[in-house]
């Protein structure tokens, strides 16, 4: 399967196209950088397409050229970047995913994977939440999330494409570069690997929910791979792990006991932290799609700070 990820560069990208180059499928990528892409040998199959989804005619042209039959769109700016700059964020999700739309129809696209976020849910959450629980998001990350889930579910609806989409929470690994408002916690953790000083935008008592990218990469997959005719629920939550961000840095230091973390919180980030949904009810992805997790919180930090040592040395 020739299978095309906008925004493949990044953090889940490359770990996805990994995945899916063992498992035999014609990698493309197209990214406006390709930094990262460079330096992993276990990618050079990987063809690289640079282009921006801000450009309706790169995409056609990479899905017409190479035969594309599935899209995974990634390409995004991320929270943080989004409040500083709502109006670049617009271009590149908002008029971004349009065009990924629009290519994939005009390109008879036969499968579109949208990486949404449990971002988009906001204010007046009841204590849990399920995919349908209304959202209501406070930040323009979350308001374009919303965005690509409804247009994705109108093209399904009037043009047949088969979309569907997965709500990530933070997902935790290493090799994060992009700063979210809450990717302040995989960072911590690479930087404690590697003996570095790390200062966390978030307050101590900050609760997110996490997920190692090892089960991350598993449901998205999971969700890629499941046949059209068992997609019911279209948009599809992802939990993830509470974790309070001082409870986290007490499990690192109980690893490494000289990590330099200390906490220098932002307001506005903390102010979008509190709006992250914790309770996610996910069983619905994993009745239509068979997705499983495997990894606890303890094992997901030992497994990270083990893969950062491992490339270090
Ligand atoms: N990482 C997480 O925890 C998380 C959580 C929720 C949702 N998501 C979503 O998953 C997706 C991937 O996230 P990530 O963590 O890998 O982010 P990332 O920032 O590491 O990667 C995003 C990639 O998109 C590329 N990009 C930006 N603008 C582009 C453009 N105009 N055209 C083409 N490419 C462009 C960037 O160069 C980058 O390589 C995003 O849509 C993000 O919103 C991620």
């Amino acid at each position: 399967m020739n299978i095309l990820i906008t925004g493949g560069c990044g953090f889940i990208g490359l770990k996805l196209s990994k995945n899916l180059l063992d498992k035999g499928h014609s990698v493309f990528i197209m990214d406006i950088q390709s930094d990262l892409l460079n330096k992993q040998k276990k990618l050079d199959k990987v063809i690289f397409i640079p282009g921006s989804v801000t450009c309706q005619a790169h995409l056609i042209n990479a899905l017409k050229d190479n035969n594309i039959k599935w899209l995974i769109h990634l390409a995004a700016r991320l929270s943080a970047p989004s409040e500083e700059d709502p109006w670049a964020t617009y271009e590149v999700n908002v008029r971004g995913i349009f065009h990924a739309l629009e290519a994939a129809r005009i390109c008879n696209v036969e499968r579109f994977i949208f990486s949404s976020s449990i971002a988009s849910y906001g204010l007046h959450l009841p204590q849990v939440i399920d995919d349908e629980t209304i959202q209501r998001p406070i930040g323009m990350y979350g308001v374009t999330k919303v965005f690509g889930e409804h247009l994705g579910t109108f093209y399904r609806r009037r043009f047949g494409l088969d979309f569907r989409s997965i709500r990530f929470p933070q997902i935790i690994g290493p090799g994060v570069k992009t700063p979210g408002v809450a990717q302040c916690i995989p960072m911590v953790i690479e930087a404690a690997a590697k003996g570095e000083p790390f200062e966390m935008w978030i307050e101590e008592e900050s609760i997110l929910p996490v997920l190692y990218y090892k089960d991350g990469i598993e449901a998205l997959c999971s969700l890629i791979f499941t046949p059209k005719e068992q997609i019911k629920t279209i948009n599809y939550n992802l939990s993830g792990i509470k974790l309070a961000a001082r409870d986290l840095v007490e499990m690192i230091r109980s690893i490494i006991p000289n990590a330099k973390i200390s906490f220098h919180p932002n307001l506005n980030s903390v102010e979008i932290v509190k709006t992250i949904p914790v309770n996610l009810d996910d069983s619905r992805l994993r009745t239509e799609t068979g997705y499983k997790p495997s990894y606890d919180l303890e094992r997901s930090i030992k497994d990270f700070i083990h893969e950062v040592r491992l490339d270090k040395n």
